[in-house]
């Protein structure tokens, strides 16, 4: 197992909370269901929906979801404190148990729409939108947010930034622990050149310490989770969750070891079965085979388009390659998922006898 037993000697912030990051057409509700059977405890959040899209558009095809996907947030991308309020009350009125407001992404289309980490310029309308939320919706409002823009390393502006929302009434802060640079990179280069400073946040905390602080950026394995409890609130994870989700089967053992850390670290995910074993993998992928084929769960989704979040399920380990070919071919797309599931499990036993 990969969790430190040191963790039972230092002081870690009680609660703590595990999350899985919003990634844009990542963190759909497919995936999100896939993640919800292999860690029970952990946060999920939706990709950003924009109020223009919850005001205008389809709002149940925004907002369904199964309900074994709870503890569930929402993420919203906007602005207009009037709209950031409807859409609030639109996720409220769906089941959402947090509304997130999107102040960290800084593609050109969001800037567009003058939100996401643009808005960390503009603190006292970020305020307003709080406010205004606040007022209509009971459900907590977080903010998830980068700690600068561009070049500017001082922390001024992230302080002011948080000390303004905070006197909005804000309790709950997720910190992408980079700048965000507006101009001159990609979102994908923002989420890798700026450089990572974890301890911006463990001084926002520090600063601010009745509001929770969740640390997100970088964070890939248990040992890296081990390095960043301390400090914080809680850890939100992105892409090392998306692309090797057997990671979260250590998740719930290992909050379960922060809140009794006599009790070791007894995995207690829905499958109650060891956490690094391959059988639970087949147990998971099954159950991802039963969604697929039943459309009053997955929403009438073609399986395809469900079948491309658990490519990483079997990440490391051997005939992982071949398993995933045929999950992710496109020629197998008009067969039944169950014919495509006894291929994948075919190609798994073939690399078994070679
Ligand atoms: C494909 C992709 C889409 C993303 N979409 C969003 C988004 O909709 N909202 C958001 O706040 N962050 C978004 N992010 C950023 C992640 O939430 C997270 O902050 C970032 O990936 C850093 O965490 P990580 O190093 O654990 O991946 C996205 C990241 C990726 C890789």
């Amino acid at each position: 197992m990969l969790v430190s037993p040191g963790l039972e000697h230092v002081t870690v912030n009680k609660p703590f909370t595990l999350s899985v990051a919003p990634m844009m057409d990542w963190t759909d509700r497919h995936c999100r269901y896939f993640h919800r059977l292999i860690t029970r405890h952990a946060w999920l959040y939706t990709e950003m929906v924009t109020t223009g899209a919850l005001l205008h558009g389809d709002v149940a095809r925004h907002l369904d979801h199964d309900p074994a996907e709870h503890p569930l947030a929402l993420q919203i991308g906007g602005s207009e404190p009037a709209d950031l309020a409807k859409a609030a009350q639109w996720g409220e009125r769906w089941g959402y148990r947090e509304i997130n407001l999107n102040c960290g992404c800084p593609s050109e289309r969001v800037q567009r729409g003058a939100f996401g980490a643009c808005l960390m310029a503009e603190p006292a309308l970020v305020a307003d939108g709080i406010k205004a939320m606040q007022d209509a919706v009971d459900v907590p409002i977080s903010v998830k947010h980068r700690i600068g823009l561009d070049g500017d390393d001082s922390t001024a502006m992230v302080t002011d930034f948080v000390g303004q929302l905070h006197t909005a009434g804000c309790r709950k802060f997720i910190v992408h622990a980079r700048n965000a640079w507006l101009k001159g990179l990609s979102p994908k280069q923002n989420r890798e050149v700026p450089p990572l400073r974890y301890e911006v946040v463990h001084r926002l905390k520090q600063n601010f310490s009745d509001a929770e602080f969740i640390v997100n950026g970088g964070i890939q394995t248990m040992a890296d989770m081990d390095a960043r409890a301390v400090g914080v609130d809680g850890i939100m994870v992105g892409r090392a969750a998306y692309h090797n989700p057997w990671v979260l089967s250590h998740w719930d053992g290992w909050l379960a070891a922060l809140q009794h850390p006599s009790a070791g670290h007894a995995p207690d995910a829905l499958l109650h079965a060891p956490a690094d074993s391959e059988a639970s993998r087949d147990e998971v992928e099954f159950a991802m085979v039963e969604y697929m084929a039943d459309p009053k769960r997955s929403g009438g989704a073609h399986w395809y388009s469900v079948a491309r979040h658990i490519l990483g399920l079997r990440h490391g380990l051997p005939g992982a390659r071949l398993w995933r070919q045929v999950w992710s071919d496109h020629r197998l797309k008009d067969r039944p998922v169950m014919d495509v599931y006894r291929l994948a499990q075919a190609a798994l036993q073939r690399h078994a006898l070679v």
